[in-house]
């Protein structure tokens, strides 16, 4: 068995020797420059501990390159989300959409997308129908989930179980795919490949409300991102949607103003709006939720049938996924 740290460092040296093409450069560099500045590879990691926990084999390429290929789909994903967040940092680093453009994101995107199949495919292959369906299932939630998560940037009455759903399908089907793809591999039974799954979606959804918060209160040193995107871009996050609902009076006003300004100061709209945050109270509401979400994802784990110290491997991989700063 291995431990996490194992785990890491194997994840790390395979996507260190990982080949793709080389020519166009302008098609794959993009992609070795993403894939090099790290990130927490918490996808592939998912994948590999919910194999260990069913399969006493040791790691093959079966499960290795599957669990690569979820990094790289990660990955991909996060070039396009940029292009549609306008995002211009990523891991402390430019992001491909400045660093190159606008059209190299995209296309070096659709490439990556095709490497993530091209390593999907090599699970076992009487596991490969069961393995391909779980990964067009996330792929296509994830699609879901962008989308509503760019509608709801120009509606102003979304609900927090919209919320809720919307991060569901653009963060947890993700995680969640991914440990279901390792118990599949790992021969999981129905019943655990279920419970896992659930384990994933709320664990997920609290990731998400982490990541919402440090846009916000992150520090874009640790964080690798610029701070306040997600005000500047009207996302409607937990801490928008409750500000919105525990507003009154001159708040609200102030609120409403900041959410029609077509062309505010970035800077001054994050400072107030962070303010309005804090005087709501809002962070200490973000923090009640995710600590909900990820009571429940441990309700799903301890339902699974496996062994307890490996459970307990997972879970405070689950407690480190919302403490932390990064
Ligand atoms: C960023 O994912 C996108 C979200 C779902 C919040 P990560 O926070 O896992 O990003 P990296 O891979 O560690 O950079
Ligand atoms: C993450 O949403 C969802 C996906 C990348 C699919 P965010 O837009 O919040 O992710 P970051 O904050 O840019 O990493
Ligand atoms: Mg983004
Ligand atoms: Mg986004
Ligand atoms: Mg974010």
């Amino acid at each position: 068995m291995y431990s996490l740290k194992e785990l890491q460092e194997l994840i790390h040296n395979e996507i260190s020797s990982l080949s793709t093409g080389e020519e166009p450069k302008g098609l794959y560099e993009p992609i070795h420059y993403v894939l090099s500045l790290g990130g927490k590879r918490i996808r592939p990691a998912l994948c590999l501990l919910a194999y260990q926990l069913f399969s006493k084999k040791e790691f093959g390429k079966e499960v290795i390159y599957p669990a690569i290929g979820l990094e790289v789909f990660h990955n991909f994903t996060l070039l396009h989300d940029d292009v549609m967040d306008a995002a211009n940092m990523r891991r402390g680093m430019p992001t491909v959409h400045k660093k190159w453009d606008g059209n190299t994101a995209i296309l070096s995107g659709d490439a990556m997308m095709i490497k993530a199949y091209q390593y999907m495919a090599e699970c076992p292959e009487k596991y490969m129908p069961e393995v391909m369906k779980a990964f067009n299932d996330l792929a296509l939630g994830v699609c879901e989930g962008q989308q509503y998560d760019m509608d709801f940037e120009s509606r102003s009455n979304v609900s927090v179980d919209e919320y809720l759903e919307m991060i569901r399908l653009k963060t947890s089907v993700l995680i969640a795919g991914s440990l279901k793809i390792g118990a599949i591999i790992g021969g999981a039974s129905q019943k655990d490949k279920n419970f896992l799954y659930k384990f994933g979606e709320n664990i997920g959804i609290a990731f998400q409300l982490q990541d919402d918060f440090l846009d916000v209160y992150g520090d874009p040193a640790v964080f690798g991102k610029n701070i306040g995107g997600d005000i500047v871009n009207n996302k409607k996050t937990f801490l928008l949607l409750q500000a919105l609902q525990k507003a009154q009076g001159q708040a609200k006003e102030e609120l409403n103003k900041w959410l029609e300004s077509k062309d505010a100061d970035t800077e001054k709209k994050i400072a107030a709006v962070r303010n309005i945050y804090d005087e709501l109270g809002i962070p200490g509401l973000s923090q009640d939720l995710m600590n909900k979400y990820f009571n429940r994802s441990i309700e799903a784990l301890e339902q699974i049938d496996a062994d307890e110290n490996q459970k307990a491997d997972l879970k405070q991989f689950a407690v480190n996924l919302i403490d932390r700063v990064n």
